[in-house]
């Protein structure tokens, strides 16, 4: 038994200075493998005396039982010994700020828009959305502008080469089209909003061939008027974060509405700088009025039960007013000192409760 013993000391002594889990898998093998030194004994067992192995074998046994629990217990230091290195050498300060140079901006255009949702929301409005390649259907025909009529040659329409069927595809020149297509999927009360890109062939300081457009419309029983100058104000009032705004609506004409308005805001520019909400000047934001009845029954919906309003704003005209951007251009310039100076950070979303702009 005397070599038992050593053998258990040498072993254990082993598994002791153990570097690594295959060291120790080198060990196993060597004691209890299928050709091991314990087996091997073990394996001896059979040809002694019984007397012999009365005593030997639970000798083994005990020798083998503690082998294997030395190497369990080595293996699992050696594992946590692993674990808090990797631990240790992969630490994240998650206190620290996000690193500026990696901050994108977003866009004027993209933050306005998110306001606009964020207010309109706050009345009970969704947002609907429509393709930026549109159909005549949608964008002219189903809004009361039948081919030929005089409205068509103010949109200065993009105009895609004709399909299959000869039909050409336009650029569509307004979100009114998404009216529409809300209509025809929907039935009343209908109350959405629909942000979107719009284009028309025209470019100058503050005309660029692609610019954004937030369309609006209320279909109920007995939506009026007075409805859409209550919605339009509480707009105007939050959107620029003042709590009295002039407004005016003055008489107009669109194909798709009926009476027809558009809304100027007042302003005043004296010294060179131009205040929204009081003043004397005017300032167009948008085009508006109660939904034409043949809209309606374009798209299935009795004109003698429903009624409603819609109201067209042009985005970037109302962000460079906001935000004091002089040339509309500039948006679309992809110019990241653009981006840098009036772009907003990406993690302040505006809400009304935290602050639109803020
Ligand atoms: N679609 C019109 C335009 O682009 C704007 C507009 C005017 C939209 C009146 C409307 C509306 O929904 O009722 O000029």
């Amino acid at each position: 038994m005397q070599n038992l013993d050593q053998l258990e000391q040498t072993a254990l002594a082993d598994i002791a200075a153990a570097a690594d889990n295959d060291a120790l898998e080198a060990i196993r093998i060597r004691l209890l493998g299928k050709k091991g030194v314990l087996t091997g004994l073990m394996r001896s067992l059979g040809a002694m005396s019984p007397q012999e192995r009365k005593t030997a074998g639970p000798a083994l046994n005990g020798l083998k039982a503690r082998l294997g629990e030395a190497l369990a217990q080595a293996r699992e230091a050696l594992e946590a010994r692993a674990l808090e290195a990797r631990l240790a050498s992969e630490t994240q300060d998650i206190t620290l700020p996000a690193r500026d140079e990696a901050a994108g901006r977003v866009h004027p255009v993209s933050q306005v828009i998110d306001e606009i949702t964020e207010i309109f929301a706050d009345m009970g409005f969704s947002v609907a959305e429509g393709p930026d390649i549109e159909e005549d259907f949608y964008n002219f025909t189903a809004l009361n502008i039948p081919p030929e009529h005089p409205a068509r040659q103010m949109h200065d329409t993009f105009y895609l080469p004709p399909d299959g069927d000869g039909e050409r595809k336009v650029l569509r020149t307004h979100t009114s089209p998404v009216q529409i297509r809300t209509m025809l999927k929907h039935k009343p009360p209908i109350r959405i909003i629909a942000p979107g890109r719009t284009f028309r062939c025209d470019s100058d300081q503050t005309h660029t061939p692609m610019f954004h457009q937030v369309e609006g419309l209320w279909i109920d029983k007995s939506t009026h008027m007075g409805h859409l100058k209550g919605c339009l104000e509480a707009f105007a009032k939050a959107f620029f974060e003042i709590d009295h705004v002039k407004m005016r609506f003055r008489p107009s004409y669109f194909p798709f509405t009926e009476p027809s308005a558009e809304v100027d805001i007042g302003c005043s520019r004296t010294g060179g700088a131009l205040r929204i909400g009081e003043g004397d000047d005017w300032l167009e934001i948008l085009g508006c009025g109660m939904v034409n009845p043949r809209v309606l029954a374009h798209v299935g919906i009795d004109p003698e039960e429903y009624q409603g309003f819609a109201f067209g704003m042009g985005i970037d005209r109302i962000a460079m007013l906001k935000y004091g951007i002089p040339d509309l251009r500039a948006f679309f310039d992809s110019d990241l000192r653009w981006l840098r100076h009036y772009g907003f950070a990406a993690l302040d979303v505006p809400t009304l409760g935290g602050g639109l702009s803020r």
